[in-house]
């Protein structure tokens, strides 16, 4: 079972990028800690790094018969991108969202995600065993 992984706009800075409120993993940890866990999942899972909305979009359209669902993390485009939710609903295949950060304790404008709505479900606060978690429930819902 083949799995995408898409981390969004500003997320190749991880490490380096407010520690404080993302860590110091950088991307390259992350998507090993990713790899090492679809490998006890038994998934083929591919990570995917892009920082701009058009580009995630067709990432997105190219997962459609590609891959059995996709984790995102959408960045900041999460909080206003109606395009990349059209997108997570067009494609028909499950989408989980994953935010490093606790989105519903931070600034107003990150409070609300427009892309969630059309995700199966969020995984927001755990850092980046976020990833390993969407993955988990990602796992249970293809093979189900
Ligand atoms: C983020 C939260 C967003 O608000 C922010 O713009 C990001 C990262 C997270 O993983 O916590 O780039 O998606």
């Amino acid at each position: 079972m083949r799995v995408l992984v898409l981390h969004g706009p500003n997320l190749n800075l991880l490490g380096e990028r407010q520690p404080e409120i993302y860590g110091t993993e950088t991307l390259a940890e992350v998507n090993a800690t990713i790899a090492q866990e679809a490998k006890m999942l038994d998934l083929e899972v591919r990570c995917e790094q892009y920082n701009s909305e058009g580009r995630i979009i067709d990432a997105l359209h190219a997962a459609r018969g590609a891959y059995a669902g996709v984790v995102i993390n959408p960045g900041a485009y999460a909080h206003y991108s109606y395009a990349i939710a059209d997108a997570i609903a067009a494609i028909g295949i499950p989408v989980v969202e994953v935010h490093l950060s606790n989105i519903a304790a931070r600034e107003a404008f990150r409070r609300t995600s427009v892309t969630a709505a059309a995700c199966r479900g969020t995984v927001s606060g755990l850092g980046a065993r976020g990833y390993v978690s969407a993955l988990r429930a990602l796992s249970e819902i293809i093979s189900a």
